[in-house]
């Protein structure tokens, strides 16, 4: 193998896991945000409370950030307005949190 080809190797591998890490280090932010401003209503599992079941759910990740941060006049309360206290960050690791629920 060449020296260049060695590079782009290394590079392809170094890629891989910039794109692959960050997720499952999201979704672990997320837990704690889960768990002190959703568990209440969708359950320590997401199995469904007073709110529907997350786990499962067919909404993308930015779908279920986008009903936390700007809420949706077609729901029922409490996602009819934003979740107060909820930054767009929280909102997208606890997205990745919901999503990956099993
Ligand atoms: C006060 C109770 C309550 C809290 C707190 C709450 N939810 Fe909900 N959630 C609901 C209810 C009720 C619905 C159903 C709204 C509707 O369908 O109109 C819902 C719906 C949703 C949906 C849409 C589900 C679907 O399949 O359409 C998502 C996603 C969601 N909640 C995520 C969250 C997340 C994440 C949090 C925490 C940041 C959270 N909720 C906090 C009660 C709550």
């Amino acid at each position: 193998m060449t020296l260049s080809k060695l590079l782009m190797l290394l590079l392809a591998i170094a890629v891989t896991v910039c794109v692959l890490l960050p997720q499952p280090a999201l979704a672990q932010a997320g837990a704690a945000t889960y768990k002190a401003k959703c568990a209440a209503c969708h359950g320590p599992e997401g199995q469904g409370k007073v709110g529907p079941a997350l786990k499962g759910t067919s909404l993308s990740n930015d779908q279920i950030a986008n009903l936390l941060t700007k809420g949706d006049d077609a729901k029922k309360p409490p996602h009819k307005k934003a979740l107060s206290g909820l930054s767009t960050d929280d909102a997208k690791a606890v997205a990745a949190f919901v999503k990956g629920l099993k």
